[in-house]
């Protein structure tokens, strides 16, 4: 099948250029002179637009299987195709996690007939627990390892407990001390993966708690509890780790000022450190706790706007090589349980690319460098390009369609996840995401899937790849 995408301009990695893009097969096959005929079953209308390389989630949970009450992979991937995003990688710490390769291999044969959009897969690293399987992960596809550093796990499930302090410690497996994890670096830094952490200090985190003196009531209390220094101690200490044995380390959900001059320092060093952040630090402080309520509880926390205001700098700056949502979604009953007792994380895979949109229309971000962030910048961190996150001849034929004088309005009643209730919900943004293609084919419009569930699964392939 051949497709035709008229009028547009592309957002490509030379930088914005006013042609029209002959798609053949599910892969881009030329970039052609506007107006120029050329034979094609099928054409999309671009006028107006910007085309970006399909934008790529990072960064999802789909609780599935073991929690599907709270999300399901199916709801997930329709969230994500209807917001604009082609790709999404899908996180390890469902139940059971993804610590081997057995369980990669299920997931990734459970998922496939589910997928309404592209997906990959993590990896968890464990410690000593895994230490050996990582690698085999590794060659399996996977497209990184992930650290829960700071969080402690379920011994049994592997699942993450929120609240660590109020389980019983016979019940957990806490993050490895600091000689396991710098074993764990020199281990993955062997065969030239990825490790990618949530950065929390564990230590730092229980001593504030238990300065605070009382338990967590309000919003400042949250944030007493799980101080900055915290996020940017453990950076600290993995980005030392990184520049001794040459592992590539990227921290996760980057939320503080503290945090990107850490990693800014340490890129300047020589370090190979990269980092992510997600669009609640780019769009919510702390004031808006008032507002929200519990809902706003994610780990790390959302901080100040001094915080926000650094963290954007640092998306522009390069600090920041890829933003993703963090799709963590839980009950709306849990998130009701006030500050101390909610679960921590929030709805996000939709939302991921309107709410970025919406900041390249404000001129917070270029879209060139929007198309890095969402696209370019992941795909090479990740191992899945130049297959994706370009907008060149032989790349998959994944793209995001943008009016960016167009405008849209968020709300519950048009999620898609499996609880739909979003932080943004009543927000009404500046641009528009329009549609989207999905290996050759048009995939969504104004929000809604076209055609089948086709998404497929996508192996990392590392070699040779440095972002
Ligand atoms: O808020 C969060 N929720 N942060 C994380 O790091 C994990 C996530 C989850 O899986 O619930
Ligand atoms: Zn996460």
């Amino acid at each position: 099948m051949r497709l035709l995408v008229r009028n547009g301009t592309l957002v490509t990695e030379q930088g914005l250029i006013a042609a029209d893009l002959l798609c053949a097969d599910g892969r881009i096959r030329a970039l052609v002179d506007r107006g120029e005929p050329q034979p094609a079953d099928e054409h999309v209308d671009a006028t107006g637009q910007l085309v970006f390389p399909g934008f790529i989630d990072p960064h999802v949970h789909s609780r599935d299987p073991g929690s599907t009450h709270k999300e399901t992979f199916a709801h997930s991937t329709l969230g994500a195709l209807c917001g604009g995003t082609t790709t999404v990688l899908e996180m390890p710490n469902a139940i059971p996690a993804v610590t081997d390769v057995a369980t990669f291999e299920s997931r990734r044969r459970e998922h496939a007939g589910r997928a309404w959009v592209d997906f990959g897969l993590w990896g968890m690293a464990l410690g000593p627990a895994n230490l050996h399987e990582v690698v085999r992960l590794h060659r399996a596809g996977a497209v990184a390892v992930k650290f829960f550093w700071g969080y402690a796990l379920d011994k049994e499930t592997k699942g993450l407990v929120y609240d660590f302090a109020a389980a019983p410690p016979d019940s957990l497996l806490l993050p490895p001390e600091n000689g396991e994890v710098l074993e764990m670096f020199r281990e993955v830094a062997s065969y030239g993966g990825v490790l990618a952490a949530h950065c929390e200090d564990r230590h730092i985190l229980a001593r504030s708690a238990e300065l605070l003196g009382h338990p967590i009531e309000t919003y400042d209390d949250l944030l007493l509890a799980r101080p900055a220094v915290a996020e940017a101690t453990s950076i600290a200490v993995g980005a030392q780790f990184a520049r001794v044995t040459g592992c590539r380390f990227h921290v996760v959900h980057m939320a503080s000022a503290a945090g990107a001059r850490v990693v800014r320092e340490a890129r300047a060093a020589g370090a190979p450190v990269t980092a992510e952040t997600c669009p609640q630090y780019l769009t919510l402080t702390d004031r808006d706790a008032e507002r929200l309520g519990p809902a706003i509880k994610v780990y790390p926390p959302v901080r100040s706007q001094a915080d926000q205001d650094a963290l954007w700098a640092a998306v522009n700056d390069g600090t920041i090589s890829s933003v993703g949502s963090d799709h963590a979604p839980h009950l709306v009953e849990e998130k009701m349980l006030g500050f101390g007792s909610a679960p921590a994380g929030g709805l996000g895979v939709e939302t991921l690319a309107p709410l970025m949109v919406d900041a390249m229309a404000r001129g917070r971000i270029s879209a060139t460098r929007l198309a890095e962030v969402l696209s370019t910048s992941t795909a090479k961190l990740y191992g899945l390009w130049p297959r994706k996150g370009t907008i060149r001849p032989g790349a998959d034929a994944d793209l995001t369609l943008v009016d960016p004088s167009g405008s849209c309005h968020i709300s519950n009643d048009r999620m898609h996840a499996l609880n739909p209730v979003t932080t943004w919900d009543g927000w009404n943004l500046r641009g528009r995401v329009t549609a989207s293609v999905l290996g050759g084919a048009p995939a969504m419009k104004d929000s809604e899937p076209v055609g089948e569930r086709r998404g497929r699964f996508v192996a990392a392939d590392h070699d040779g790849r440095r972002t």
